[in-house]
């Protein structure tokens, strides 16, 4: 079912504040979805509303062919982990996974089975009777995913679910849910503002910006193509650098006060451009380090450099602009300057007054 969750143009009002304009979304049955933003952007405001928590100001929303609106959040069948997973402290690890199943007034020989089953989806077969604080975090972030599979939903919300994990954590769990999402194959819409999560987890990510859905793509779309300057600076690690250029008179360009002359294949998109000023989105590893009067390169000086493990995170200032360049071979010292390329096709324009991205690739 290709619009198994559909969203039609869901606002909300806080009082005076719109904390949602307007969103439209459209999930097949199977899928997961991440929604990415910074803090405050709506994120879990929209998740509530999906579950029944909260009530949208405007729009409306069909799961499984039913319209929500006047749908108790019980009668919907969705389950939900928190941002803060909270377990019932005094409850034992299958009093918490049954709760959902006792609210359902389920009989106890089918909701012992349930519980059996859930826990042996999160791999915690056998840990029914421990209390929760006997649990590693990761094992307690498991059963409350347990919890919410328990009741069977139509569809599985998940908010910020690894963020209370340590590092080393949040990456094993990540695929052990995105396996268990594969093997359950439970719809799921996973809130985080963690954009290395987002893509690394999701099918498709909608990238929320002040209340309003600012892309919605492929993970591979959100990073090869980000249709904003504020994509392109949330969306990678490191984030995209933003440089201004500007059309000198004499023709040709300039970064900052210095003189560029981009690649003439670059330098055809860039006359594209209208404006006197275009901002260049710069990927990191796609920038070469050359001789600082190279063509096609513009001079920056290092100004400090990060081991990463096989590789440099250089950081650069090319007049005024912060430029993150990753780099394998031999390191420049700090305080010389270098020229950076960037590789002419990679090179993502965007308006510089309006921030979107300016031509297809
Ligand atoms: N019950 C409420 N009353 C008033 N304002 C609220 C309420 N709930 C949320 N807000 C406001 O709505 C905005 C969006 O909040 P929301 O919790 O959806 O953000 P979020 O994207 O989940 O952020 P985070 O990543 O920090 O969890 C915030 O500015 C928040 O202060
Ligand atoms: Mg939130």
């Amino acid at each position: 079912m290709k619009d198994y969750l559909h969203i039609e143009e869901v606002a909300k009002r806080f009082g005076e504040t719109e904390v949602l304009n307007g969103i439209s979304l459209t999930i097949p049955k199977g899928g997961f979805v991440a929604l990415l933003g910074p803090s405050g952007c709506g994120k879990s405001t929209l998740l509530k509303i999906i579950s029944g928590l909260e009530t949208e100001t405007a729009g409306r929303i069909r799961l499984a062919g039913e319209w929500l609106a006047g749908v108790p959040a019980f009668r919907r069948d969705i389950g939900v982990v928190f941002q803060s997973y909270a377990l019932f402290p005094h409850l034992s690890v299958a009093e918490n996974v049954r709760f959902g199943l006792d609210m359902r007034h389920m009989g106890r020989a089918e909701a012992d089975d349930r519980v059996r089953e859930a826990l042996a989806l999160v791999k915690l077969d056998g840990l029914g009777d421990r209390m929760p604080r006997q649990l590693s975090g990761g094992q307690q972030q498991r059963v409350a995913i347990a919890r919410a599979l328990a009741i069977r939903p139509r569809l599985l919300l998940l908010d910020e679910p690894l963020s209370n994990l340590d590092a080393i954590l949040r990456k094993s769990v990540r695929v052990d849910l995105r396996e268990l999402h594969d093997r359950v194959g439970a719809t799921t819409v996973m809130v985080t503002h963690d954009q290395e999560e987002a893509m690394s987890m999701a099918d498709k990510v909608a990238v929320m910006h002040d209340g309003a859905i600012e892309q919605w793509g492929s993970p591979e779309d959100i990073y090869e193509r980000p249709a904003t300057a504020f994509i392109g600076t949330f969306v990678g690690n490191p984030p995209a650098s933003m440089v201004t250029a500007r059309r000198h008179l004499s023709g040709g360009w300039r970064i900052g006060d210095m003189a560029w002359a981009p690649d003439p294949a670059l330098a055809d998109r860039l006359d594209m451009v209208r404006n006197l000023d275009v901002t260049l989105g710069l990927r990191a590893e796609r920038i070469d380090l050359v001789e600082r009067d190279a063509p096609g390169a513009f001079p920056a000086e290092l100004t400090s450099s990060e081991y990463l493990g096989g590789e440099r995170l250089l950081h650069f200032l090319a007049d005024g602009h912060r430029v993150a360049v990753a780099h394998a071979g031999a390191s420049p010292e700090i305080g010389q300057v270098v020229g950076l390329r960037p590789r002419t096709a990679d090179v993502m324009l965007f308006d510089i007054n309006t921030g979107l991205r300016i031509d297809a690739r």
